[in-house]
């Protein structure tokens, strides 16, 4: 009998070996956006670690925001014959020539948290939320919140061209429909930055009566809304009262924004894309399993009930 568990632990552990050899011995590039966001840099925390975790050779590349860099580092990735490319694509469009390169060195290309409009056979799989969904989450919520008043709002819209900015505003935009007491009256780029969120709220502000015809805020991730909150105070009015804040992300800041009151509701945005980016490696690696070609994210709605200090305490840590 203590043979036998002997025996059967050594299997173990030489099939565990194996496993471990398998991973250790693969080489990963990952094409990043930036650092636009406090969500971005958690990404690139989480991914780092989850490539760490499982032995896996992580080459990193920070494409400062420009789809010209992404594909230089992709293409030196391929030059390199690393074992598959993690990409996060900026915007949607482009990735049709990079994408096939790719496909012909045999090199499997996951995609990370935006989508692109390449024909879904030259990438393995996608790995993101439904971002349409989380638009509707935003509206569903600030219709709620409203009621039959009349609101006019202000949107902040990530990155021109990119999936998010896209669908996070169709998504709004069709749950919107019907409720003619909810009109979006302004709408404008911040590039998911906290600093162009708060450029882009004061000419809002300044634009709609010093802040006071404005009723809601929608933008597109939380670090804009973040500016913005700082802009909305310095134009001396209340961010979370006199003006509602609903965004996407759930960074920390936006949580400790929604404890003091400053600002309304935000729908979580994961950034563990690499977990199951990586379990798809590993399963294609080991015996060709093909995933399926969309792997979805939870996203949740957090408001100034869920115990937003606690949601603050829990997440600062973490690389936002
Ligand atoms: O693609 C995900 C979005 O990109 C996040 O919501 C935003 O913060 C980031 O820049």
């Amino acid at each position: 009998m203590m043979t036998k568990h002997i025996l059967m632990g050594s299997v173990a552990a030489l099939a565990l070996s194996a496993t471990m050899a398998l991973a250790a011995d693969k080489t990963i590039g990952f094409a990043q956006i930036g650092s636009e966001s406090g969500w971005r840099a958690a990404e690139t925390t989480v991914t780092k670690q989850q490539a760490a975790d499982r032995g896996l050779d992580l080459r990193f590349s920070d494409a400062q925001q420009k789809q010209e860099n992404q594909i230089a580092a992709i293409r030196s990735f391929i030059a390199q014959g690393v074992d598959a490319i993690l990409l996060a694509p900026v915007v949607a469009t482009g990735w049709d020539a990079v994408l096939q390169e790719a496909k012909e060195a045999e090199i499997p290309v996951v995609l990370l948290d935006r989508q692109v409009d390449s024909s879904e056979d030259l990438y393995l799989t996608a790995v993101g939320s439904n971002l349409v969904h989380e638009g509707e989450v935003a509206a569903e919520w600030l219709i709620g919140a409203v009621g039959d008043k009349p609101c006019r709002i202000v949107e902040l819209e990530g990155t021109t061209g990119s999936s998010p900015a896209i669908d996070r505003k169709t998504g709004f935009e069709n749950t919107l429909k019907g409720h003619d007491n909810l009109q979006v009256v302004r709408s404008q780029t911040g590039d998911f930055t906290r600093a162009q969120g708060k450029e882009v709220m004061e000419s809002f502000l300044q634009a709609e009566n010093g802040g006071k015809d404005i009723c809601a805020l929608y933008a597109h991730n939380d670090d804009m809304a973040v500016g913005a909150i700082q802009a909305i105070k310095e134009a001396g009015l209340q961010p979370g009262k006199d003006i509602l804040i609903v965004s996407i992300d759930g960074v920390p800041d936006l949580f400790k924004a929604m404890s003091e009151a400053e600002a309304n509701a935000t729908v979580e945005l994961t950034p563990n894309m690499a977990g199951p980016a990586l379990d798809a490696l590993d399963a294609y690696w080991k015996d060709g399993t093909m995933p399926p070609k969309f792997i979805q994210t939870e996203s949740k709605l957090y408001t100034q009930a869920d115990d937003p200090a606690g949601e603050y305490d829990r997440r600062k840590g973490l690389g936002y």
